[in-house]
């Protein structure tokens, strides 16, 4: 795993904008693994100030969601469709056809499955994910893989943790229905992105930060998994580094690589 530690949570955003315009502008048809949450927000709104200043266009690019909530509409407020279609869609170039969240208002199983198929095969047409985005849960789930999630699983429904449905309560209105399932990819679906930047802030997040990255491969941390993948890099604020027992390490390792690729190095 590459760890990049930077000073602030608005450097954390301009290092994931950097490799998001990367992937635009050097594949011809970038296809982009996008993730909801508030993490993400700051990234999205440097896409739409770098689109806005022309200095990157999103015409050709797909994206994929990670999740969605089982039995609310598209339309809802809270559901991930009009988070991205609010903080990034909108404002941005990308055809809309070429966004995809999960579909996931009915409340049939028999229906949700297909959903689920569907999406992991809309995936593979498109070529397969070249950048995946992701935030972390307190309880280290990516996407809405809970903890025990198989590290093998694909796109399917899956139901929230207690303490996942608290943490996201601050959204519904006090008395709203609140989704308790949802439809995510897999932790499997993940990993055959072609690359993963998993941006994490705050000292919330500090233990499952610390889990994922020196602890166990364990399904108790979905996250861990990552470990397993080649292409990933963590990115950080002090905050949410700041239990990692191998921190100076991997600042030294960052200091090395810079120089190597400047040619400085002694
Ligand atoms: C949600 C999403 C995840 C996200 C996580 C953390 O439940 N399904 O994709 O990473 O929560 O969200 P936040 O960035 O708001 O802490």
């Amino acid at each position: 795993m590459q760890v990049i530690i930077l000073p602030s949570t608005h450097d954390v955003a301009l290092y994931a904008a950097d490799r998001v315009v990367d992937v635009i502008n050097t594949k011809t048809n970038p296809v982009l693994g996008l993730a909801t949450g508030s993490t993400p927000i700051a990234l999205y709104e440097e896409l739409v100030a770098r689109y806005q200043a022309k200095q990157v266009s999103f015409r050709q690019a797909v994206s994929f969601n990670l999740d969605e909530y089982i039995g609310i509409t598209d339309s809802h407020e809270q559901s991930y469709r009009t988070f991205m279609n609010q903080h990034l869609f909108d404002h941005i170039d990308i055809a809309k056809s070429n966004t995809h969240v999960p579909l996931a208002e009915s409340k049939d199983a028999i229906v949700l499955k297909k959903s689920a198929q569907d999406y992991e095969a809309s995936i593979q047409q498109a070529g397969g994910i070249d950048l995946q985005i992701l935030g972390i849960g307190l309880n280290g789930h990516i996407g809405f893989n809970e903890p025990t999630s198989s590290f093998a699983s694909r796109t399917r429904i899956k139901t929230l943790s207690e303490s996942t449905v608290a943490a996201n309560k601050r959204f519904f209105k006090a008395g709203e229905y609140q989704p308790q399932l949802a439809l995510t990819m897999g932790i499997g679906s993940i990993l055959d992105s072609r690359a993963v930047l998993l941006m994490a802030t705050g000292k919330a997040k500090a233990e499952a930060v610390k889990a994922m990255i020196e602890g166990p491969l364990s399904a108790m941390c979905p996250a861990s998994a990552l470990q397993l993948h080649e292409a990933t890099t963590i990115v950080l604020d002090e905050d949410a580094a700041s239990l990692l027992a191998l921190k100076d390490y991997y600042q030294w390792c960052e200091l090395k690589r810079q120089q190597l690729y400047e040619g400085s190095l002694t």
